[in-house]
């Protein structure tokens, strides 16, 4: 049947600039094979894999605006059709929330890369979800406390705090706002939302419309910081026998925003956290807790086992939200592979901190984060940023670099590492615009 036949098309994606928050740098060499509706769901998701060989690397990384040919943006053929986007979670996707509460400060040269100032995020430019709301060709999210950041929620709010957790927080905790209280700030946002656009017209500008509840993506990028504060006070064994508790609430709070209208959930499994410098450096000094990698084997352990119960979790409210769509994200796999095969996507350090302090191997130290100054041993040490962030994997011990949240997220847009994998299940996600 002619109609059966896949096309094979290269496309070279090409850097344009909306405005200057908003540019789009996806600008790897992408293989995609296009197949019409009647073609294989497997041979299309499987065709979709963008693989960046040398010398590719090196070009995508250390030229963001090369042009690699005169092809289509990747904008032309993804088509995200979400009028708005919900998001909860931790650090990795936090963009100015923590900041704006004003019980924590970055100084640069975080945000050094992009923003060209610290902009509330743990980053030195862009995070994941900063390049994913640019392929869906939506302006990035103002944080829900940042009063005065362009303050427009109309395509969405950004309620992750950095150092949140899943479970409630407690006195002690780095963020105050677990993903309880995130659930419950939304709720407010769409109670505050509907009373003003109730007032008239004026409001339309900023404020998501009332649709947008239901037709937007709701994303979750949370629980990487319930194990990374458990190592601290709890043996393997009590963690790993956390994370049905865990769980719970988090499945609690996706079922309050269903109820609520929630349609389209989005979920971001837990990376490998024991890569992590700061992990590293307290709980791999014994050669033997560290893995070929050089990670720390506990750390990532508990990492895969909350992931096998969360994508576990995700099938099972698919059964129960027939009427919704329910995306789970395999970041671990990305991030792993990253870190494993660095050389092949162009980087150089896939464990040592680009900004710390102690040089090789980890250049962390937690006495003193990336950017501060302070006195140690009667001697006056700053935590610097190495010469070209592009190299490095990982920016500050703890998050991971602009260029490697570009790389996942490219990743993440193949749609070979979601479940399930972008498809005819979800024509929204694939929408071929010729
Ligand atoms: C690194 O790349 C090799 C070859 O493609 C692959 O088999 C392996 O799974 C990768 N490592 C990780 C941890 O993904
Ligand atoms: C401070 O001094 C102690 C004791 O001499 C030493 O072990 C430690 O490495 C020093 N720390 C720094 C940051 O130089
Ligand atoms: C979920 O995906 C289906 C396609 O399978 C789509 O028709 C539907 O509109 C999506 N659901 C929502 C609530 O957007």
């Amino acid at each position: 049947m002619t109609n059966n036949k896949i096309l094979f098309k290269t496309i070279c994606i090409v850097s344009i600039f909306l405005s200057p928050v908003s540019s789009i740098e996806f600008n790897y060499p992408a293989v995609f094979n296009f197949g019409d509706s009647n073609s294989d769901t497997g041979e299309l998701v499987a065709g979709l894999g963008i693989r960046l060989e040398p010398p590719y690397g090196q070009t995508y990384f250390k030229s963001p605006s090369g042009r690699f040919c005169d092809g289509r943006l990747i904008l032309d053929f993804l088509n995200f059709n979400f009028p708005a986007v919900f998001n909860f979670g931790d650090s990795n996707s936090d963009t100015g929330e923590l900041i704006a509460l004003g019980i924590e400060h970055i100084d640069p040269p975080y945000g050094q890369n992009y923003f060209k100032t610290p902009s509330g995020r743990y980053c030195d430019g862009r995070l994941i979800i900063d390049f994913f709301l640019d392929a869906m060709d939506l302006p990035f999210l103002n944080a829900y406390l940042d009063s005065i950041g362009l303050p427009s929620f109309q395509k969405g709010c950004n309620f992750a705090a950095a150092g949140s957790t899943i479970l409630p927080a407690n006195p002690t905790s780095v963020s105050p706002f677990s993903f309880g209280v995130q659930v419950n700030q939304f709720f407010r946002f769409k109670s505050r939302v509907i009373q003003l656009l109730a007032k008239g017209k004026k409001f339309i500008k900023y404020l998501p419309a009332e649709d947008f509840f239901t037709k937007g993506l709701y994303m979750f990028d949370i629980g990487q910081n319930d194990l990374a504060g458990a190592f601290y006070s709890k043996s393997l064994d009590q963690i790993l026998a956390s994370i049905p508790t865990i769980l719970q609430e988090f499945e609690n709070g996706l079922k309050r925003l269903y109820d609520q209208g929630a349609r389209n959930f989005w979920v971001h499994n837990t990376g490998p956290l024991g890569c992590l410098a700061q992990n590293i450096a307290k709980f791999g000094t014994d050669p033997s807790s560290l893995d070929e990698l050089g990670c720390v084997k506990g750390h990532n352990l508990a990492a895969k086992h909350l992931n096998l119960q969360l994508q576990a979790l995700c099938t099972k409210l698919r059964g129960q939200y027939t009427d919704s769509n329910i995306t789970y994200v395999d970041i671990y796999t990305i991030k792993s592979n990253l870190i494993a095969n660095y050389s092949r996507y162009g980087f150089e350090q896939p464990i040592m901190a680009c900004c710390g302090y102690g040089g090789p191997p980890l250049n962390y130290d937690s006495r003193i984060s990336c950017g501060q100054t302070k006195v140690l041993n009667g001697t006056t040490i700053t935590a610097q940023g190495c010469s070209d962030s592009t190299e490095n994997v990982n920016w500050d011990g703890i998050h991971y670099s602009e260029a490697a949240n570009q790389y996942v997220s490219s990743q993440i847009l193949t749609g070979k590492y979601s479940d399930p994998p972008f498809s005819e299940n979800m024509p929204f996600l694939l929408k071929l615009k010729f």
